[in-house]
């Protein structure tokens, strides 16, 4: 299952990526509100430091004005995947897009139904959110496996499911066990998962008997 970091906080962006486990980055109108910086030059920056895929989103929602700014954001760097909503006019530039050979991630799906268009409209990533969906008292990780299990019967199609609005590590495990491609995390979640009080307690056992020894291994 690939790791991708929802952030675009580039300090966060450099810690989790040092980490070697790190596969890409998606990021979101509102994270680029967050972060206070252009969208041009976080985009810039993160494509330097993670060279797996970094998703970077239209804010434009008429199909010839998001085929402008694919344009631009296409230019930043080889590892940028246009993120377009999951509308009629998305979708169709999701088609043009992956038909001219960029990596799109189709964002805001919601249904199978709309996870199987944009299949049918060649888009590298279906992103559905699991935790707004929990939001609003559906059971999120559903949705996941109903589009596993769709996309599963025609293993030609090489969209890949990215779970994202993830927001525990219960929601991780989950996808995994379903079998979806991608989760993006945010950083918390990510550093989330290496947790467990047994590890601290296991750990802190092990380096006292070790001090009673009086050995060192360099
Ligand atoms: C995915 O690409 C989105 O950026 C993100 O996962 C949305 O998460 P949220 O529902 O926590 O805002």
């Amino acid at each position: 299952m690939k790791f991708f970091v929802d952030t675009a906080d580039t300090h966060e962006i450099r810690e989790l990526a040092a980490s070697g486990l790190l596969d890409g980055v998606t990021t979101n109108p509102t994270l680029i509100a967050k972060s206070g910086r252009k969208i041009l030059d976080v985009i810039a920056e993160i494509c330097d430091v993670v060279h797996g895929p970094v998703s970077a989103e239209v804010a434009a929602t008429a199909y010839e004005q998001i085929m402008r700014e694919a344009a631009v954001l296409r230019k930043i760097a080889k590892n940028v995947t246009i993120k377009v909503p999951l509308t009629p006019d998305g979708l169709r530039a999701c088609k043009a897009l992956s038909s001219d050979g960029a990596m799109v991630n189709v964002t805001l799906c919601f249904s199978a139904a709309q996870a199987i268009l944009a299949a049918k409209a060649g888009a590298t990533f279906i992103s559905p959110f699991v935790g707004r969906l929990d939001d609003v008292g559906h059971v999120g990780m559903e949705l996941i496996g109903e589009i596993v299990q769709i996309y599963r019967n025609y293993p030609a199609l090489k969209t890949e499911v990215l779970v994202a609005s993830v927001r525990s590590p219960l929601h991780v495990i989950e996808a995994g066990k379903i079998g979806a491609h991608v989760a993006t995390l945010p950083p918390a979640v990510l550093r989330s998962l290496y947790n467990h009080p047994l590890t601290d307690k296991g750990l802190a056992n092990f380096l006292a008997d070790w001090a009673k020894t009086g050995q060192s291994i360099v």
